[in-house]
């Protein structure tokens, strides 16, 4: 807000709320229920009214969404968007509008930066990396060949392609490594295990299922299992994300290593909110902090995991 004098909303110093709108990916997996979670209750308590959007994982519906927010001439605009491309025109109409645009867990890829005022989230590049530093030392001193499946995340979501090409980079310096077969599951339960299938019947040997979250891992699992082979012995499973039911068959043994990024992203993003609406300036890049989960530390962690 600030220079849209005499529409009502706050402006910095008035005493009205904030509004703010929210365009969220949708509902494809557990992070994201937490994720959501997370931006409503975190803008409750901070009094932001917050104008939430649900885009069903469609960049159209996101570009809608926005173009809406403008319309109703909200203060603040937050979206985590669906895909990497496409977003330069709807967000010079929010720019042109004077309304600030904060990227929340996914970035863009135009190099137009003036776009946004800041991108809070993982960085996904190192998540790949470091899912590919566990296979690695698990192999090391081994010279079999190891081949791997990958369940990748939304075509062309930066998780999917960051992911990706994070884990290829560690993996490559060694040539046993071999991913023989790599396709998307969509971040979801359902596709994770149906593609899942296909590998299990078109693969005659498979050591390593690679997901690029807990959900497709999940989905997996029960493909393995239907096929009579044991998730986390006769197939190593790692996955990105650590919610709680990751964490539970993590410590149960059937995920063997989760690289964890963090769903709870809405305090930061409201405190993000409050500084730009006040004219202050705020930092480009807002990066979250987090870790990794063996079976030992999911055990430990579990008890209170809040998502
Ligand atoms: O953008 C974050 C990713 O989106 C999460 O890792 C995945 O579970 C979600 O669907």
């Amino acid at each position: 807000g600030g220079d849209d004098a005499g529409s009502g909303n706050s402006g910095g110093g008035g005493d009205d709320k904030i509004t703010l709108g929210f365009s969220q990916v949708g509902a494809e997996s557990g992070w994201r229920t937490a994720n959501t979670k997370s931006i409503q209750e975190s803008a409750a308590s901070a009094g932001i009214d917050l104008k939430f959007s649900d885009a069903q994982g469609k960049q159209e519906n996101q570009i809608k969404a926005i173009r809406s927010f403008i319309t109703q001439r909200v203060d603040v605009i937050a979206f985590s968007p669906v895909v990497e491309s496409g977003w330069s025109t709807v967000l010079k109409e929010a720019k042109d509008a004077g309304i600030p645009v904060i990227l929340t867990d996914r970035a863009i890829d135009d190099p137009d930066t003036s776009l946004y005022k800041s991108f809070i989230g993982s960085d996904f590049v190192e998540e790949g990396k470091k899912a590919g530093e566990w296979l690695v030392k698990e192999y090391e001193g081994k010279s079999e060949p190891v081949n791997i499946v990958e369940l990748q995340g939304t075509p062309g979501a930066a998780p999917a392609n960051d992911r990706k090409s994070g884990f290829a980079d560690v993996i490559k310096a060694d040539t046993k490594f071999k991913v023989v077969a790599s396709q998307t599951g969509q971040f979801t339960r359902t596709d994770g295990k149906a593609v899942m299938e296909t590998f299990l019947k078109s693969q005659p040997k498979i050591d390593v299922l690679y997901a690029h979250n807990d959900d497709m891992g999940l989905g997996a699992i029960e493909a393995i299992e239907a096929a009579g082979k044991k998730p986390g012995t006769d197939i190593k499973i790692i996955t990105v994300d650590a919610v709680k039911d990751g964490m539970t068959a993590l410590s149960e043994g059937k995920i063997n290593f989760i690289v964890e990024c963090s769903p709870l992203l809405g305090p930061q993003l409201m405190d993000l909110v409050k500084k730009v609406n006040n004219g202050e300036t705020i930092p480009q890049r807002v990066l979250t902090e987090e870790t990794t989960f063996t079976p030992e530390q999911a055990k430990a962690a579990l008890p209170d995991r809040k998502y």
